[in-house]
């Protein structure tokens, strides 16, 4: 257990839900991180305003003012570093990020992805998994690595598919799930109590950890 809180820096592009609940985790008394900065490559994301509302310093780095990805991500680092992150939350970050930037941030860098990973990498998770004719779908959050979607899992949460769903509640079902285990896979990693091994995750404590990390209930 490290003895400060750990500063993150949180990425996004737009509604910041997600981001909402990070706030609302390292508002708790006790939790090991703080956001030290939030930054959206879209000026105009609704998660600017959360994060202004809650006092926290925020960054515009608008993909469009730059020439290339490298140069893009080059300045989303700098902005990190400015803000003393020392971990990194992708929350709805819609930029895909260089393999430099990546291995920067090595065992540094999470992400939320809807759905239960490997399955359905990528975009329009909910809909592919309606048509797949899955019963049971979900979220993951994991260490980022260089390939899309991919990396060490931390935690994930289960979600059935329902014989009406479409691609909108089953959307609703799953952010539900990522608001429980986003907050938790974050505590798990700046605690200390998760870390990286060998391409899977482990976890340091003396508790089992498995019935913790699926399907968590909200603390
Ligand atoms: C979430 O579904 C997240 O899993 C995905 O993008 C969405 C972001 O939503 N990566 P929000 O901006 O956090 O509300």
């Amino acid at each position: 257990m490290r003895g400060k809180t750990l500063p993150v820096g949180v990425l996004i592009s737009g509604r910041g839900s997600n981001l909402q609940a990070l706030i609302d985790a390292c508002a708790t008394p006790g939790f090991p991180a703080r956001i030290a900065v939030v930054i959206s490559n879209k000026p105009d994301a609704y998660g600017l305003t959360r994060a202004e509302k809650a006092g926290i310093p925020t960054a515009v780095v608008n993909h469009k003012a730059y020439a290339d990805r490298a140069s893009f991500d080059e300045a989303v680092d700098a902005a990190l570093r400015k803000a003393g992150a020392e971990l990194v939350c992708l929350a709805g970050f819609m930029r895909i990020l260089s393999e430099k930037f990546v291995e920067g941030w090595r065992d540094r860098l999470i992400n939320i992805h809807p759905s239960l990973l490997p399955a359905f990498k990528g975009l329009d998770t909910h809909q592919r998994a309606i048509d797949a004719g899955v019963r049971i779908t979900g979220c993951t959050v994991h260490f980022v690595r260089p390939a899309m979607d991919d990396g060490p899992i931390i935690v994930q949460a289960a979600v059935p598919v329902l014989q009406n769903d479409d691609a909108e509640t089953l959307a609703a079902r799953i952010l539900d799930a990522e608001h429980v285990i986003y907050p938790l896979a974050l505590r798990l990693v700046a605690d200390g109590t998760v870390t990286v091994k060998g391409e899977k995750t482990v976890f340091s404590d003396e508790k089992p950890a498995d019935g913790r990390l699926i399907n968590p209930l909200p603390d």
